[in-house]
């Protein structure tokens, strides 16, 4: 039984592609077989759905396909029931052709038909049974938690859900479980896992949905150490279940300073090199006045080579510069190198022999490399070169999509000052731990105390993130003071949170893997939409289901909203 794929003739003998999820068998209507059942599948169409009967036999030998799994047998059918016809499918499914995004999400149901899209499905079951099967082994209980449930801290808007027995009383649905992880480890359960819906209001993007699923894990009476122990045994379990690749644990490691300074991003994608050089200290006394001016005022001048690139041509560097200035450079300084140590390049004459040198040797810069600038503040520094890195790797292909690059970042700063809202804002969230000997610093100095939280990185794309939580209510209650959060609205928010951490909170700590983003990656997918049955738009809509919608009047007033949209 399947679908008809596609139906060749030939030579009064009918080929049909029988598909369904496990692949296509090939049926063959032959009338020296049976003239009614021939004539009856003159009629068939792509995606009509059928039941044959028949005998299974080997193609002939010049026929047989190797590159299908059952390339080399075919059915004569002796016996053919229509099951249902379909009308002629919106988009073909047989062929890479170009469909639009919203089109393909409207007939998901028929885009899930097409084998790359069950593919995808089949490997996220996989990918689940591994997760379950490691921590079930490894002494995890899974646990549910509510779903209408109070804010979460996570940093994005909350999606609210109005009740109606509680008069203008609101429920949110969980940006993550991390409030009730925390008080599962509190009520004993020492390991908990849960593979488990979390809902974000936030601008989506490629790897960003407004629904989404974390496999979401908290453990008692641990250190980092033991987290990342445990969870690389997981990740390699999970590409072993899936791909038959060993991604060989333990994985690299690299502090976010580390990672700021020498990938311009805390989300570094390490296939490639690029690294960025600080030449702060031979800029501050140089002959440019744009780079000394910059590096005298307390801004930074960094670089990074592009070895080999020197080819590039005048519409290249213009493309390149046109990016960083999306990033807020103000410029883009390059220098193509030339024999003998020669420049070539727009700021070559505002520096001696012996900087050029001393630049040379700092970027390991030798004949046909390509160098880049950029002099701003650190921020802009920063990003502008972390993006241009990942531009010039997507420019000259050294993405391969088989090869899986994992580092952890590690020691986070607690908080970054939010210039917007004029106060400190937790770089994860405000349960993580500072480290030990930083708890003295958070009142005078907040900013210099650094945290015992750890995301992990893959291919550039932080596919989890954890920490060490604070386990001690007083601390708890330091550390939501340096956030500017005072003791009224942190009892109003999560008293109950604050309450537990009095009665017996043990150590703890855990993490939270994207498990859309790890089977993008898995899958070699372009966006988590391709690994989701059923998944949002960027603007958050379902075109198939036609939410969000309307509702009517009676719903609203019964919820105690307010029915004054326009009809
Ligand atoms: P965090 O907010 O870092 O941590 O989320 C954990 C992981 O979830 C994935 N993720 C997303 N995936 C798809 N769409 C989104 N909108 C989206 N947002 C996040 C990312 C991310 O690394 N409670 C903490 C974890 C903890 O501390 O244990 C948390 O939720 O891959
Ligand atoms: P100018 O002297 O302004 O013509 O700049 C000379 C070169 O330096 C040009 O290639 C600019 O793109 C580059 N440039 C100017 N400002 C900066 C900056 N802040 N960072 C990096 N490059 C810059």
């Amino acid at each position: 039984m399947g679908w008809v794929l596609r139906r060749r003739d030939h030579g009064g003998v009918i080929f049909i592609d029988l598909r369904d999820r496990h692949g296509l068998t090939q049926i063959v209507f032959n009338p020296a077989v049976s003239e009614e059942v021939h004539a009856k599948a003159h009629q068939l169409r792509s995606e009509w759905v059928l039941a044959v009967r028949g005998r299974v036999v080997l193609r002939p030998g010049e026929m047989a396909n190797p590159k299908l799994a059952t390339g080399a047998i075919e059915i004569l059918v002796d016996e053919l029931r229509i099951l249902n016809t379909s009308e002629t499918p919106p988009f073909p499914l047989d062929e890479e052709v170009e469909v639009s995004d919203t089109l393909r999400l409207q007939y998901r149901y028929l885009d899930l038909r097409r084998p790359e899209m069950a593919a995808n499905l089949i490997i996220r079951h996989k990918a689940v049974q591994a997760i379950r099967t490691y921590l079930n082994g490894n002494a995890f209980l899974e646990i549910e938690t509510p779903m209408l449930t109070r804010s979460t801290p996570e940093g994005a808007r909350d999606y609210l859900v109005p009740s109606r027995v509680n008069a203008g009383k609101f429920y949110a649905l969980p940006q993550s479980p991390q409030l009730f992880k925390q008080l599962l480890m509190i009520a004993g359960m020492d390991r908990y896992y849960q593979i488990v819906k979390c809902f974000r209001d936030e601008d989506l993007r490629a790897d960003r949905q407004p629904e989404f699923t974390q496999i979401d894990m908290e453990l008692s009476f641990v250190d980092e150490e033991q987290i990342i122990t445990v969870t690389e045994g997981m990740i390699a379990s999970l590409f072993r279940e899936t791909r038959g690749l060993d991604v060989a644990p333990p994985f690299k490691r690299i502090t976010y300073d580390q990672a700021i300074a020498r990938f311009g991003t805390d989300r570094p994608d390490m296939r490639f090199g690029f690294e960025i050089v600080d030449l702060t200290g031979i800029a501050s006394g140089c002959g440019f006045k744009v780079f000394r001016d910059i590096a005298d005022a307390g801004g930074i001048v960094r670089a990074i080579n592009a070895k080999n690139c020197a080819g590039f041509s005048r519409k290249d560097l213009d493309g390149l510069t046109e990016f960083a200035m999306q990033f807020g450079a103000k410029g883009l300084a390059w220098v193509k190198m030339k024999a003998d140590g020669e420049w070539q390049s727009p700021i070559a004459k505002f520096f001696s022999d012996g900087e050029r040198a001393e630049i040379a040797l700092a970027l390991g810069a030798v004949e046909g490399d390509l160098l880049f600038f950029g002099a701003d503040k650190p921020a802009v520094v920063c990003q502008v070169l972390g993006e241009l890195r990942s531009e010039l790797a997507r420019r000259l292909s050294l993405l391969p999509k088989d090869v899986f690059n994992f580092v952890w970042v590690t020691d986070f700063p607690l908080m970054e000052y939010d210039e917007k809202e004029k106060r400190f804002q937790a770089l994860h969230h405000p349960f993580t731990a500072p480290r030990d000997e930083d708890i003295e610093k958070l009142d005078k100095d907040p900013a210099s105390v650094y945290s015992r939280a750890y995301d992990l990185v893959l291919n550039g794309t932080e596919i989890g993130g954890g920490s060490i939580r604070i386990h001690r209510k007083d601390v708890q209650m330091q550390v939501l003071g340096a956030l500017s959060i005072g003791e009224e609205e942190a009892r109003d928010k999560f008293g109950f949170l604050l309450r537990a951490l009095e009665l017996g909170a043990p150590p703890h700590g855990g993490i939270a893997f994207g498990l859309d983003r790890l089977l993008m990656i898995i899958t070699g997918s372009s966006s988590i939409r391709d690994v989701i049955a059923f998944p949002k738009t960027q603007k958050a809509t379902c075109p198939l289901t036609e939410a969000p919608a309307a509702v009517s009047r009676k719903q609203l007033t019964e919820l105690y909203l307010r029915p004054d949209w326009k009809e």
